[in-house]
């Protein structure tokens, strides 16, 4: 399977505001764009620190983490009615072929990044669904987040997305991280 973890005993860090430095609720929902009926899931939701600002605006959201520990801990803050927790990792989702609308990640592509992750996105997605990936990027200063040699590189994420039959649309790396807004032309049908 091959994924890193965040340790649950750290979640408390998830929960700081400081980290809308980084990503805003606000420009996470610019890129991710949904319509009031879509399904979106949040892949590598930890705390659900920002699955319940795109909850309020979606049908249904499926907050998928590996650890049962951090929806858990979700459920401490309370989990809105439309969020379906999943505790699976992201190359094994337990959700139908073109199931979702949307899908974003954020802080967590360095965990997940091998292609049997990028084509299980690519299955559970609509044909031309869109994926919001954004991460610490390797050139940042890494003041915040993991250390800078566990990161990617917006190329990477670029090139990883683009072999698994995702056409990137928008990529930009700023201080600290990066985005790249992709939509899936997987060729598995
Ligand atoms: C750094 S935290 C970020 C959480 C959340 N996205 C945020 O920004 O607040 C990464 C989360 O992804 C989960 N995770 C890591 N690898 C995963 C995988 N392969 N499949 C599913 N969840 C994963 C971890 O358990 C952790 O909760």
């Amino acid at each position: 399977m091959g994924f890193h973890t965040f340790d649950p005993d750290q979640a408390d860090r998830l929960e700081d505001v400081s980290r809308y430095r980084w990503c805003s609720n606000e420009e996470l929902f610019t890129y991710l764009a949904p319509s009031p009926d879509d399904e979106v899931a949040d892949l590598g939701s930890g705390t659900g620190f920002y699955t319940d600002f795109v909850a309020d605006h979606v049908e249904t959201v499926y907050a998928v983490d590996v650890q049962a520990e951090m929806h858990e801990r979700y459920a401490e803050n309370g989990i809105p009615k439309n969020v379906e927790t999943v505790t699976a990792p992201i190359d094994e989702l337990p959700l139908d072929d073109d199931a979702l609308d949307s899908a974003f990640t954020t802080m967590t592509y360095h965990e997940f990044s091998g292609p049997a992750a990028i084509a299980e996105i690519g299955r559970v997605l609509r044909p031309g669904g869109r994926l919001v990936v954004i991460d610490w990027a390797r050139e940042g200063y890494g003041t915040d987040g993991p250390p800078l040699e566990s990161r990617h590189d917006l190329g990477h994420a670029i090139s990883a997305l683009s072999e698994g039959g995702f056409v990137v649309d928008r990529a930009e790396s700023r201080t600290e991280t990066f985005v790249c807004v992709a939509r899936n032309e997987s060729d598995r049908r």
